[in-house]
């Protein structure tokens, strides 16, 4: 059969009618992970929308100390989706809210509560009978919240605020929340509500809907105006269907991303009614991270070539300077100046961009890429920082040894990033002993990583360490084996190239992102090492002297005796005298023999790639005085003198 049609054969598709029917392609396919996916999209929304109140409204500015004291439980779900009114979306707010209403308004705060609810009759027999649950998601925060355009088009695929540029957020393409609620409706036919209130909104609004093959919505509650309990914020409701929750992975994702969020107070609770809440710990919010133009590094022909054809700028000059970070109008003449090398018809700073040539702009992006830049701005990035990271690792393990370890920004592929690591380490702390994969802690952008693990950059910088050089024992995947924990978070507009897949699961190997987190955990590891041998020198110290003590005093006390009975002697120092004087002795010569032990095994100082100095940690400092740690040994002190001491032992005493 031929066809007949002039309009032809090929049809074009739409990104929603693709993504629609592969959700799995973005952590969406029934397994225990899929609860941890819709954690995540809205938690990571939260968070965005939590800092740019911040940063753009300058909401939070007076944040308390501490985060107060916060209790929170919640009632089972009762809204009906498909029947669902504006009231019920009411009572339901001021339901879930009421417990926290006294810090609505002024504690940044993200809620997530996943409840199990019963399977609807329209679902078919092989999902009734089966072990396949319903569950209930809502998620809020008092973050910017959307204007009612912009809720608008919540939900439809690649609208995002955060895509056009390429900016440190957590998302960026506009593909969590259309993938979250094209799964909520493909498995319980259930449509999603939404509540908002800009932050510069008089009013909220709230909508329920459907979303389409077509990327766009269908109401079954118009967007309406609604009375909220908060000052701004988002909140949404939604159905899915899934295998039974378990614990370990969504509230696993909840606990790390407040570890590397401490400048939020967030709560989860799961479908067991569980009520995980991480108040927050640190009372600023990082500085936030600025846009720049692309470098030239990270610019391809395809992406010079958009961006020629979509310019405002007239003259090339202007385009080549106002396009790009880091060339200035010396730099762009270079370039015009080597690409006529190549060409007949010569290119000046005044042509006309929308004249160019296919031949001169191909000259154009030769020259262009061919030249050497300076590395992009850093302000790009923001880290956790050292001493935050320090210090809520060591509130949340307890562990007896905590360093973290900021890197200079860098870049690659044009795009800047910072690379941060900490290690926690406590023989005795059974919470910190794992040998799988638990050990990593994987992070970009302050988001943790929980799949995909052996395939991501981080991994095998952390498995290509050698952990032996460091007194840690390495198990067989590479990573260390024993009482460790490491936490590697890279940030910066670079992790959003670097994705290997649009799960946004794992990093790929970029030869310089995988040597800074190799150097940041080395100098980890040296640190660890030097704090390892600390503590052994401590240990074979303290039993030495322990037990020169023991024998100094049956020493003390047989020389007391031996004083009582000779009458020459004019001066009979006391038992506790005598005992003082050995110990001081003993005390003394310890003393010198740890400060040999020191000097063995002083770390030595590595120098960095830009040539400053590694401050690593001596044991000068880190040992305490012998004296100190002695004194409050119960063991240590002199006892009350026996009535007989046997003269043997006096004898073999004085002879050692
Ligand atoms: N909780 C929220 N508060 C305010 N705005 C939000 C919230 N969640 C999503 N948005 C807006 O909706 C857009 C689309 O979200 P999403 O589909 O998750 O894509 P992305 O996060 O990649 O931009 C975001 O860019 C943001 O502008
Ligand atoms: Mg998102």
């Amino acid at each position: 059969m031929t066809d007949s049609s002039s309009k032809g054969v090929i049809k074009e598709g739409s990104i929603a009618q693709f993504m629609r029917k592969r959700t799995q392609l973005v952590g969406f396919s029934i397994e225990r992970h899929k609860h941890t996916q819709y954690v995540a999209e809205f938690l990571d929304n939260a968070l965005d929308a939590i800092e740019t109140a911040h940063w753009k409204y300058k909401a939070f500015n007076n944040l308390r100390p501490q985060s107060p004291q916060i209790e929170y439980s919640v009632k089972p779900l009762n809204l009906n989706g498909a029947r669902v009114k504006v009231t019920d979306i009411s009572a339901r707010l001021k339901e879930l809210l009421e417990p926290l209403k006294t810090i609505i308004n002024d504690e940044p705060l993200a809620l997530i509560i996943i409840q199990r609810v019963e399977k609807p009759e329209i679902l078919p027999d092989d999902i009734q009978g089966s072990d396949i649950e319903m569950y209930s998601f809502e998620a809020f925060d008092n973050g910017v919240g959307m204007r009612p355009v912009d809720l608008e088009k919540y939900g439809i695929y690649l609208a995002s605020s955060k895509a056009e540029k390429l900016k440190q957020t957590r998302g960026s393409q506009g593909f969590g929340a259309p993938s979250a609620f094209s799964d909520a409706q493909n498995t319980t036919g259930k449509p999603i509500i939404v509540v908002s209130k800009h932050i510069k909104e008089r009013r909220g609004e709230t909508s329920v809907f459907y979303t389409t093959g077509e990327n766009t919505k269908k109401y079954s509650v118009p967007p309406t105006g609604i009375q909220v309990p908060f000052k701004h914020g988002t909140y949404v409701q939604l159905s899915y269907l899934n295998v039974k929750y378990v614990r370990s992975y969504a509230d696993e994702y909840v606990r790390q991303t407040a570890l590397l969020n401490s400048h939020v107070t967030i709560i989860f609770v799961d479908p067991n009614g569980d009520v995980a809440i991480y108040p927050r710990r640190v009372n600023q919010f990082p500085p936030e991270p600025v846009y720049t133009e692309p470098h030239p590094e990270s610019t391809s022909i395809g992406d010079f070539q958009d961006l020629i054809r979509n310019t405002k700028h007239n003259k090339l000059i202007d385009f080549l300077t106002k396009s790009f970070c880091r060339i200035g109008s010396k730099r762009a003449k270079d370039i015009i100046e080597n690409a006529n090398k190549d060409l007949r018809y010569k290119l000046s700073p005044n042509t006309q961009v929308k004249k160019l040539s296919d031949e001169q702009i191909n000259a154009l992006y030769k020259a262009f890429i061919s030249m050497k830049y300076p590395s992009p701005p850093v302000d790009t990035v923001v880290p956790v920082g050292k001493e935050v990271l320090q210090e809520v690792i060591k509130k949340h393990f307890n562990a007896e040894f905590v360093e973290a370890t900021t890197r200079p920004p860098t870049s690659s592929k044009g795009l800047a990033f910072v690379v941060e690591a900490a290690i926690a380490y406590d023989p005795n702390n059974p919470a910190l002993n794992d040998s799988g994969s638990g050990v990593l802690y994987r992070f970009t952008n302050r988001t943790p990583k929980l799949r995909d693990n052996s395939d991501c950059a981080i991994w095998k910088a952390a498995s290509s360490v050698n952990w032996k050089n460091y007194k840690i024992d390495r198990g067989d995947n590479g990573l260390p084996k024993g009482p460790v924990k490491l936490f590697v978070n890279v940030s910066g507009p670079f992790v959003h190239v670097m994705f290997k897949a649009q799960s946004k699961q794992a990093l790929a190997a970029d030869d310089i992102l995988v040597k800074e987190i190799k150097l940041a955990l080395e100098e980890l590891g040296r640190k660890l090492k030097a704090h390892i041998v600390k503590g052994e020198i401590e240990t074979r110290k303290r039993q030495r002297a322990q037990t020169l003590l023991e024998h100094a005093k049956v020493f003390a006390k047989s020389l007391a005796t031996i004083e009582e009975t000779d009458s020459e002697l004019k001066v009979k120092p006391t038992y506790e005298e005598l005992y003082k004087n050995i110990e001081e002795m003993i005390l003394s010569t310890e003393r010198k023999t740890i400060q040999q032990e020191r000097k063995q095994h002083k770390p030595k100082t590595k120098t960095k790639r830009s040539g400053e100095k590694i401050k690593t940690e001596t044991l000068d400092k880190s040992i305490p005085k012998l004296e100190t740690k002695l004194e409050t040994k119960p063991e240590a002190k002199p006892e009350a003198v026996p009535e007989t001491i046997p003269t043997e032992s006096l004898t073999q005493m004085a002879k050692t």
